[in-house]
């Protein structure tokens, strides 16, 4: 039998992990340039967490949620997306008695059981950040320009922005009223999960995919249009930030997005390269939700991005990454006599930061420089007998072949002279 990874997930192999840790590092620079400070919370949650946050009539929570019981018959669930957790924590932990807003940022795999297709797994990867404690609409403007920004610093410049505001509290009871009733006269017109949706929560039948649906969506009146004098504003300020930046943007009245904690602001990023799973990230403001979870009233704002989708985008833009891996010096040995005095180099060379290897596979000195060459190795020692006994050895450049002699006590010190000036 032949074990094979679980539908839906897959192996980050070596090549695209490198790509991964780079993107990664980047953002991790721009999050923190941004004022924002790393959390980590657990991969598993109470299932509750989910519920409340992201709201039990969502397709998520109906129907796409790791849960589990332990076997202390607790229920668990694996983490959908971090903004629940991330709050979970910040009342649990007190942080509202720190400065605020306090903002975070976090990396790490989330589990959706989605019918994976390119673009859509059941395991993927977000990094996202979170603020909160503020409802200055400099800060929802902030998110949204640290995203574009952070797109466009690792090389993509196609992107589409969308925003769109999901009004307040005080905006929902008259327009939910206005979309059951229209969605009402629309009934027989929508699926059958979207005719549940109608009583349960109109807000959802923006998220159906269904061709009818969206057709009958896409005339439905839009929460845009119901927002009240307050709400307004602080929409109005975002677009001005936005474009005092440059920011271009597109207002997209249906984008709701498919988690109830959304108040105000909402934006998502697409990437018109990619195919149906083609937002690459997406937030909003939930100002509600700290009190959803038993906290003092406060303010938050956000958002996540797939890396899956951020690294296909990349790909499809023909954006070259730079590979970080540190092959920088081989050490050919000769024969077994000379092998501790090349594991001895080794480690004398690795302590100084430089990237050195040896052979493990008993290879002849011929088969050593061709798998160097193939590792990518962008120099050659030469060890042998002889050159221990003289004390210089021979070290090939391997790109351009070149080859040149070093003192064996002075190796070290040449090696790390040169990695210093790269
Ligand atoms: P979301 O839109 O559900 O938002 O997810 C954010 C991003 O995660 C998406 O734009 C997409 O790139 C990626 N993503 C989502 N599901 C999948 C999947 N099945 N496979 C691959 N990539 C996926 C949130 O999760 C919110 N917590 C964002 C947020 C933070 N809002 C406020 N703060």
């Amino acid at each position: 039998m032949q074990f094979r990874a679980p539908k839906g997930t897959t192996d980050i192999l070596s090549d695209i992990a490198t790509k991964w840790q780079y993107l990664e590092r980047k953002a991790t620079e721009l999050f923190k340039a941004y004022g924002y400070k790393p959390i980590i919370t657990p991969i598993f949650e109470n299932t509750e967490v989910f519920q409340r946050g992201i709201g039990s009539s969502t397709d998520i929570v109906q129907k796409e949620m790791y849960t589990f019981e332990d076997k202390g018959g607790r229920s668990l669930t694996l983490r959908p997306e971090g903004t629940a957790p991330v709050i979970r924590a910040y009342i649990e932990r007190n942080m509202n008695q720190l400065p605020q807003p306090v903002k975070l940022y976090y990396m790490g795999p989330m589990f959706r059981y989605e019918r994976p297709q390119a673009g859509r797994y059941r395991q993927f990867w977000q990094m996202g950040v979170e603020a909160i404690g503020s409802d200055d609409p400099a800060i929802d403007a902030e998110s949204i320009l640290l995203l574009m920004n952070y797109f466009k610093a690792v090389g993509l410049k196609e992107l589409i922005l969308y925003i769109n505001s999901m009004g307040c509290e005080s905006d929902r009871p008259k327009y939910i009223q206005v979309l059951r009733e229209y969605a009402g006269e629309n009934r027989k017109r929508l699926c059958r999960d979207c005719q549940k949706r109608i009583e349960l929560n109109p807000l959802r039948l923006f998220d159906c995919k269904d061709e009818s649906c969206l057709v009958v969506m896409g005339d439905a009146p839009k929460l845009i249009d119901y927002l009240d004098e307050g709400c307004r504003r602080h929409f109005g300020t975002v677009k001005h930030y936005l474009e005092m930046q440059g920011m271009t943007y597109i207002i997209k009245p249906e984008l709701v997005r498919g988690l109830d904690y959304y108040t105000k602001t909402t934006f998502e990023i697409v990437s018109p390269l990619l195919g149906a799973q083609n937002a690459i990230g997406g937030g909003g403001r939930y100002d509600r939700l700290v009190e959803e979870f038993g906290g003092p009233p406060t303010p938050g704002m956000g958002f996540a991005l797939g890396t899956e989708r951020l690294a296909i985008a990349i790909e499809e833009e023909g954006v070259s990454i730079p590979t970080e891996d540190k092959n920088d010096v081989f050490i050919a040995v000769a024969d077994d006599v000379v092998k501790p005095a090349a594991i001895n180099l080794l480690y004398a060379l690795r302590s100084r930061s430089v990237g050195t290897d040896v052979d493990y596979m008993g290879r002849s000195l011929k088969a050593q420089l061709r798998a160097a060459s193939r590792r990518g190795f962008r120099y050659t020692v030469f060890l042998g007998s002889q050159e221990l006994e003289i004390g210089i050895v021979a070290i090939r450049d391997m790109e351009s072949g070149e080859q040149q002699e070093v003192k064996l006590s002075e190796l070290v010190q040449y090696f790390s002279g040169i990695m210093e000036r790269v």
